[in-house]
Formats: structure tokens, sequence, C-alpha cells
């Protein structure tokens, strides 16, 4: 008999894989899927994986843009997002930091011009892509906690 009780697969949606186990609730909220959500959304946490633990997020009917994609690269390195069509994986990518990111995190400075009432976007160096570090383009602050940042 087998022991195991695996979430569905899915038809069509997104499978976000590898999440750093614990942080699926983050991705949840990077999602923006809310407590009312009508979509259908698995989340498995701290699932046996060939290296480790992991968590996986399924959501069905629901493809990212370029900027989900980023901030989950910002709190799990090592995810892979998994296009699902037709039940099968239609495309599939690792995340990957890009050098700079602007407009996705806010600096943690209170006084840094990125946080003063003017035009300017927040933009972060990324100096570690796992664990992800990054460091203020105009103060040099680094983040303690990046996914509190998370805008
Ligand atoms: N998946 C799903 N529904 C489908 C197809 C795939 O939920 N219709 C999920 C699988 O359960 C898995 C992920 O999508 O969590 C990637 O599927 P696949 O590439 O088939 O698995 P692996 O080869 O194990 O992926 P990897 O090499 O990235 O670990
Ligand atoms: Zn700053």
């Amino acid at each position: 008999m087998k022991k195991e009780l695996k979430i569905p697969r899915i038809k069509d949606g997104t499978v976000i894989d590898h999440i750093t186990p614990g942080n699926a609730v983050k991705v949840l909220r990077i999602l923006r899927i809310p407590r009312s959500t009508s979509s259908v959304v698995s989340v498995a946490i701290n699932v046996k994986s060939h290296l480790g633990k992991k968590d996986i997020v399924k959501v069905e009917n629901r493809e990212l843009d370029p900027h989900e994609v980023d901030k989950i690269a910002l709190i799990a390195p090592k995810a892979t997002i998994n296009i699902i069509r037709d039940y099968e994986v239609a495309e599939k990518h690792r995340v990957r930091l890009p050098d700079e990111i602007t407009g996705i995190v806010t600096c943690s400075n209170p006084t840094c011009v990125s946080n003063a009432n003017e035009p300017v976007k927040s933009r972060f160096r990324v100096i570690n892509s796992d664990p992800p570090r990054i460091k203020c383009y105009y103060c040099e602050r680094e983040p303690e906690d990046i996914s509190e940042r998370i805008i």
C-alpha cells in the first residue's frame, strides 16, 4: 500500500517547486492570494525531496508575471516555476535574481533618498543570490529580513 498522499497534479496553472522549506506562506503573500480566494491552491510544507526538505505551491489557472518571479527569487532562490498546460509541464524555469532589483523591495533606512517623498524608485544591487543578499544602491544599507520589505 502506498503510504503517501501526494498533492494532486493540476490541469492548468503554475507549480512553484523547490521552495525553501517554510517559505510557502511568503510565496502566497507575494502572489497576493487572499483568504477569500476562489482559485484552487494547494500548499505543501516541509515535504521530502531528493535534497532534504522543500515547500510546494500549486495555483490553478494562473501564470506569474516577471515581477512576481523576482520576488520569489528573493525568498526561495532554488525555486522552479513550472507552467502547466493540459496536465503537461509546458515550461520550467529556475528563478534567477537579476543583478539589480528596482521597485520591489523598500530600503530599511528611513532616511534613505528612496524613502523620501521624491520620485526615486528603490534600487538594490544583488550581492549574493543564495542566500539572497541585497544592498541599497543609494545608501548601501542591507535589509536584515528581505521578506519583510517586499512590496
Ligand atoms: N505537476 C503538477 N501537475 C502537473 C504536472 C506537474 O502539479 N500536471 C508538478 C509536479 O508534481 C512537480 C512539478 O509540477 O512538483 C514539476 O513536475 P515535473 O517536471 O514532472 O517533476 P520533476 O521532474 O520532479 O521536476 P524537477 O526536476 O524540477 O524536480
Ligand atoms: Zn537605501
